[in-house]
């Protein structure tokens, strides 16, 4: 696996993948690597020659008293894992590489559905993700880009970018990958001590409780809500929403269907962690 800095060594590598008549994969992270980025890695393989992924901690998407300087890092220890997940580069640019000028003088601002669920909390963390997105996608030119349920609003989002602004990728979203208990695997979870590690598992658990709900014929948003929120209460997280959601419009449902998704944004600690699952099954087909 190649480790380049640059985006002309991506430009070159992608070609010399094209030239060979290789598909074009990529994977967008921010590193410090886990298993559900290395299922998304594999998941890219399956799908192309050649396999792409950025590792870039974008401050464009952190706000003010984020983590963005805490954020773990660390490149020799991702290279090796994205190496034996099958990726053949690994782009691991500085920040003046992604943004020569400093603060970006063209940004992509998502018009709709940014405001809701995350949004809410982390205003501009979505013109920030799209913006690096459209970047990278403009750097690989990928024939498919792979994404994780668990950034549910993500993937809506950039699905959204892709078709709106005629963007020739095509877009995967992988199930979120669980730890054994159910917490979704995600960087964050190494801030958590061993205590709020316990703690955590009440998000799986809590949306859970809400597909049982569903499954035993409650359709009723509030009522799955409210039970999805004192699941999280009797936990002492700090709930900062539960939201059902229409998976294409990210509008929030009063009546649910099948496909509506149950998102949860908590705090445990001064870690915020995020979950969602889509009614009935748990993980399934985004409408993208
Ligand atoms: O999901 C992430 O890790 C980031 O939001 C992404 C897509 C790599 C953009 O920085």
């Amino acid at each position: 696996m190649q480790i380049v800095h640059t985006k002309a060594e991506v430009r070159a590598a992608v070609a010399a993948a094209r030239a060979r008549g290789a598909r074009i994969a990529l994977v967008p992270t921010m590193g410090y690597l886990h298993e559900g980025h290395l299922s998304l890695v594999r998941r890219a393989r399956e799908q192309a020659g050649w396999v792409g992924v950025s590792l870039f901690v974008n401050p464009l998407q952190f706000g003010p008293g984020e983590d963005l300087e805490r954020y773990p890092r660390d490149l020799a220890r991702d290279a090796e894992l994205a190496a034996g997940a099958g990726a053949d580069l690994l782009f691991a640019p500085g920040a003046a590489e992604m943004y020569p000028d400093g603060a970006p003088r063209v940004a992509v601002v998502p018009e709709q559905g940014a405001e809701a669920l995350c949004g809410r909390a982390r205003p501009g963390h979505f013109r920030g993700v799209l913006t690096v997105v459209a970047k990278l996608f403009g750097i690989f030119s990928p024939d498919v880009a792979v994404f994780g349920q668990k950034d549910f609003q993500q993937a809506a989002l950039i699905g959204r970018m892709v078709r709106g602004l005629d963007l020739p990728v095509a877009l995967d979203v992988a199930p979120t990958v669980r730890e054994p208990d159910g917490l979704a695997m995600s960087s964050r979870n190494r801030y958590l001590t061993p205590e709020q590690r316990v703690q955590a598992r009440a998000l799986s658990q809590a949306l859970a409780r809400g597909r049982a709900l569903f499954a035993a014929g409650e359709t009723d948003a509030e009522a799955v809500r409210s039970a999805v929120r004192t699941r999280l209460a009797e936990a002492g997280v700090e709930v900062e929403y539960v939201e059902l959601v229409d998976a294409a419009t990210l509008e929030p449902l009063r009546r649910l269907v099948p496909g509506a998704v149950c998102a949860v944004a908590a705090r445990v600690g001064t870690t915020r962690l995020i979950d969602n699952t889509v009614f009935p099954a748990g993980e399934g087909a985004l409408p993208l």
